[in-house]
């Protein structure tokens, strides 16, 4: 089964979105599994692969409560083009947002529903993850730990420390906090490929999010954003410079 995902997010590097595009082409066995990032693949080449694809999975960020505009852009070369070639692949979406709710992409869905309609694909549904920022943060941050508290605890092993479950206490809790932090992501998530898998339909469109109370998450968002623009030069001298071009 040929299944050609669509990353639609304008970053060249660190999306989410192309973190989901790949953790979902790994779940996919036994397909052939293409990932494409919309904004810099060959328009043509992307086209023609619609011809071929069995399921299209749209992986994209929410902007604005919908979609990105160069993908409105590019959603509506391909139904003309999958009406001029007769396509009707399966369509199913992943939809990814900043806020912590993932019902807040229903719309998004939606939009990509109402596509499939005049396009003449068929829609197979989708997911809607909350938290997608700090999803992809988690993703990295908790198997490093887990790691290099693995490595430690045969570190500790190999100088004499007795083996006992002690030992590897810290792994098990960090393997612990991951789990409680992901487990909804990962079973929709597994739904989704299973269905793909499966070459089936969703019964429902499905919402999920980092298990993460909203206060907290807060917190967290507020850290991280300070901190991802302190990273990125964004200071406020920089914001009151002169234009540089
Ligand atoms: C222009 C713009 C608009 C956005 N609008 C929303 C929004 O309406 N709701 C939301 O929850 N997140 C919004 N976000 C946050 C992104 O959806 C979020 O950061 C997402 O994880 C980015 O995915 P990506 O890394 O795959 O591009 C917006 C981000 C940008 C840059």
């Amino acid at each position: 089964m040929n299944v050609l995902i669509l990353n639609g997010s304008p970053r060249k590097k660190g999306s989410t979105s192309a973190a989901l595009s790949k953790k979902l082409k790994r779940r996919l066995i036994g397909c052939s599994v293409e990932i494409c990032q919309i904004i810099s693949a060959p328009e043509q080449e992307m086209l023609e692969k619609l011809k071929t694809a069995d399921a299209v999975v749209f992986v994209q960020p929410l902007y604005v409560d919908g979609m990105p505009s160069h993908v409105i852009d590019f959603l509506k070369k391909a139904e003309a083009f999958c009406k001029e070639n007769g396509c009707k692949p399966k369509v199913y979406a992943v939809s990814n947002n900043g806020f912590i709710e993932g019902k807040q992409n229903a719309v998004h869905l939606e939009q990509f529903r109402c596509w499939c309609e005049r396009a003449g694909a068929e829609w197979a549904g989708g997911i809607g993850v909350g938290g997608g920022e700090m999803l992809r943060v988690i993703s990295w941050i908790y198997p490093c730990l887990i790691l290099v508290n693995f490595i430690a605890s045969l570190f500790y092993l190999m100088k004499g420390a007795e083996l006992n479950l002690q030992l590897f206490s810290q792994t098990l809790q960090n393997i612990g906090v991951y789990a409680f932090f992901c487990w909804h992501f990962w079973l929709t998530f597994g739904a989704l490929s299973h269905n793909i898998r499966k070459n089936r339909k969703a019964k429902k469109n499905r919402f999920t999010r980092v298990f993460v109370p909203a206060f907290l998450f807060i917190i967290f968002a507020d850290i991280f954003m300070v901190i991802s623009s302190l990273l990125k030069g964004r200071f406020v001298f920089a914001l009151l410079g002169k234009c540089k071009k």
